[in-house]
C-alpha cells in the first residue's frame, strides 16, 4: 500500500511541477472556470448526431480520424459528444481533459468490458487487460523489469538481434522495391520475440509463433471495431482466431516449461519475469500468468514499434535535410561500428525526429476508458458508464498547441522546448499510471534499429506510391511502404 501511494504521487507531483514550470503550459490551459469544480452548473456537451439511429457509426468505423477532426474543429476546447448508434461516447482531446482521465481521476476511468473482450481471449489477464488490484499487483511486480536502465542492459542483445535482422536487406540492395511495412513488422517481430525468449525459440518455433500471432492481431482488431454491433451479429473468422489461440498457448507454455526445467540463466524478458517476485506475497507468477505476460508484451509492443519505424523511414524520405542531421549525428557518434548503450545516450537528434514521427502518427491513435462513476470534466458532466475516447493523434495536431502541427519539425523535442509543453499535449505512450510499461525498451529499439539501417542504407519512398494512415489497432499505413534500398 506504501509504494502504492508514493508511486501516484510521485506520478502527480511530477505533472505538477511540469505545469509549475511551465508559463507556455499555463497559456495553453483552457481558461474554463474549473476542471474540477462540481459545485458549478454542469455544461451541456456539444453533440455531433449523424444520421437517425446509427449516429456517426458508419463513419466511425470507416473514418475515425475525419470525424474526430471535424468534432474538434467545429467544438474547440471542449468535450465533444459522439452518437453511436445506441450510445454516446465522449471524444476527449484537451491536454488539461486528457491529464484528468489519464492521471488526476485515473481511478475512475477503468478500461471498460465490450471492447477488452477479444483482447482478454487473447492475453489473457495481464497488466494490459486487468484492472484494480489486480493490475496494481502486475504492475509492482513488473515496473522494475522495464526502467531505463534495464532496457540499458538489453542493449547487446538488441544490437544482435538488429544486426542479423539487417542481413536480409543486403539482398534487396539491387534496386526493386519491397515493403518496408513488412519489413519493420518482421524486424520488430524477430527483435521482440528475441527479447523475450532470446535462443530458447528457434526458427521452426518463432514462425509457428509469428504465424499465429498475425491472425491474432488481425481477428483482435476487427473484433474490437466490430464490438459496437449487436451480439447477434456474428464476425467471421472465430475457427482461425480459436486456433490461433491454441497454437500462440501450445508453443509459449512449451517454452516456459523447457525453460523453467533448464535452470539456464538466458539474460532476456522471459528470465525476469520468471524470477519476479512480488514483495508483499514474495510469490512468483506461474505458467499461465507467465503466457498471458509474454504474450501480452509481444502484442503490445510488435506492431506499435514496427509502425513507428515505418513512419520514420517515409518521413526521412519526405524531408532529406532532417536525415542529412540525422546521418550526420550518427557518423560522429558510432561511424561504421556497432552502438552500445553509452552512444544512444548521444544519438539525441536521432530520438528526436523519432519522437516527432510519433506526434504525427502516433501508433496508439486512441485510448479508450468508461468513467466508472459520476464525474465533472471543465465543467461538462459525465455519467458513470460514459465511454471517452482519447485520441493523440488529434490532440498532438490542435492548432492551440502546436506551431505549423502538419510539419514534420523534430527540433519541437529539442530539450529546452520541452518543458515549454503541457505533458498532455503530447501522449504516444498513454499517461498517469498506466503509461506505457514498453516505453524504454521502445524507445531504445527504435533508436538502435534507425542508426544500424542508417550506417548501411539509404532508403527512398517509390514515387507515386500512395501514403495514407489507416487507423486500425495502430496507425499504418494504408497501402503499405514501398521502398528502394541502397547501400550507403
Ligand atoms: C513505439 C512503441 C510503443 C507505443 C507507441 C506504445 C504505446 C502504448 C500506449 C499508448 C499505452 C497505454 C494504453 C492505454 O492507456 O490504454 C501502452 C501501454 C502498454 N504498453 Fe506500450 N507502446 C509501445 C511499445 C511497447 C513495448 C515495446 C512494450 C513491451 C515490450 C509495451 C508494453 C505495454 C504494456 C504492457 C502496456 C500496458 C501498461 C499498463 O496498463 O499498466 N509497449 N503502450
Amino acid at each position: 500500500m506504501e509504494i502504492k501511494e508514493g508511486y501516484f504521487k510521485q506520478q502527480q507531483t511530477k505533472q505538477q511541477q511540469t505545469l509549475k514550470n511551465s508559463d507556455t503550459a499555463r497559456k495553453h490551459q483552457i481558461n474554463h472556470p474549473s476542471i474540477f469544480d462540481s459545485s458549478l452548473t454542469p455544461k451541456t456537451c456539444p453533440v455531433i448526431h449523424g444520421y437517425p439511429f446509427v449516429g456517426v457509426l458508419p463513419e466511425l468505423l470507416h473514418n475515425p480520424l475525419r470525424l474526430f477532426q471535424r468534432a474538434v474543429k467545429k467544438h474547440p476546447g471542449e468535450l465533444v459528444a459522439l452518437k453511436l448508434g445506441p450510445i454516446q461516447a465522449h471524444l476527449v482531446t484537451y491536454p488539461d481533459h486528457v491529464q484528468h482521465v489519464l492521471n488526476d481521476n485515473w481511478q475512475n476511468f477503468g478500461k471498460g468490458e465490450i471492447m477488452w473482450k477479444p483482447i482478454r481471449q487473447v492475453m489473457g489477464k495481464s497488466l494490459m487487460t486487468s484492472q484494480g488490484e489486480s493490475w496494481f499487483r502486475s504492475r509492482r511486480l513488473m515496473q522494475p523489469m522495464f526502467t531505463a536502465k534495464q532496457a540499458n542492459a538489453l542493449t547487446e542483445l538488441l544490437v544482435k538481434i538488429i544486426a542479423s535482422e539487417l542481413a536480409r536487406f543486403e539482398k534487396v540492395t539491387d534496386g526493386g522495391a519491397i515493403d518496408m511495412e513488412n519489413e519493420m513488422a518482421l524486424l520488430t517481430q524477430n527483435v521482440i520475440l528475441g527479447v523475450l525468449f532470446s535462443s530458447s525459440i528457434d526458427r521452426f518455433r518463432t514462425e509457428t509463433l509469428a504465424k499465429a500471432l498475425k491472425v491474432l492481431v488481425r481477428e483482435v482488431s476487427r473484433r474490437v471495431f466490430l464490438c459496437v454491433l449487436p451480439k447477434q451479429f456474428s464476425i467471421p473468422g472465430e475457427r482461425a482466431f480459436r486456433n490461433a489461440i491454441q497454437t500462440t498457448d501450445n508453443t509459449i507454455l512449451t517454452i516456459i516449461r523447457a525453460r523453467r526445467q533448464s535452470g539456464l540463466n538466458y539474460g532476456d524478458l522471459l528470465e525476469r519475469l520468471l524470477q519476479a517476485r512480488d514483495e508483499e506475497s514474495k510469490t512468483g507468477m506461474n505458467d499461465q500468468q507467465l503466457r498471458d505476460e509474454s504474450i501480452t508484451l509481444f502484442l503490445a509492443g510488435n506492431e506499435t514499434t514496427s509502425t513507428t519505424l515505418t513512419w520514420v523511414w517515409y518521413l526521412l524520405d519526405k524531408h532529406p535535410e532532417v536525415e542529412g542531421k540525422l546521418r550526420a549525428e550518427i557518423d560522429a557518434v558510432i561511424g561504421k561500428r556497432q552502438p552500445t548503450c553509452v552512444d544512444v545516450a548521444k544519438l539525441q537528434y536521432t530520438k528526436m525526429v523519432i519522437q516527432e514521427a510519433m506526434r504525427l502518427y502516433p501508433p496508439g491513435w486512441f485510448l479508450a476508458r468508461v468513467a466508472q462513476e459520476d464525474d465533472v470534466i471543465d465543467g461538462y458532466a459525465l455519467k458513470a458508464g460514459t465511454t471517452v475516447l482519447l485520441c493523440p493523434y488529434i490532440t498532438h495536431r490542435l492548432l492551440k498547441l502546436w506551431d505549423r502541427p502538419e510539419v514534420f519539425d523534430p527540433e519541437r523535442f529539442a530539450p529546452e522546448h520541452f518543458t515549454q509543453r503541457h505533458s498532455y499535449s503530447y501522449f504516444p505512450f498513454g499517461g498517469g499510471p498506466r503509461y506505457c510499461i514498453g516505453k524504454h525498451l521502445a524507445l531504445l529499439t527504435t533508436q538502435l534499429t534507425v542508426a544500424m539501417m542508417v550506417q548501411k542504407y539509404r532508403l527512398r519512398c517509390v514515387p507515386g506510391h500512395p501514403v495514407e494512415a489507416l487507423p486500425g489497432i495502430t496507425l499504418r499505413p494504408r497501402y503499405g511502404l514501398r521502398m528502394t534500398v541502397e547501400p550507403v
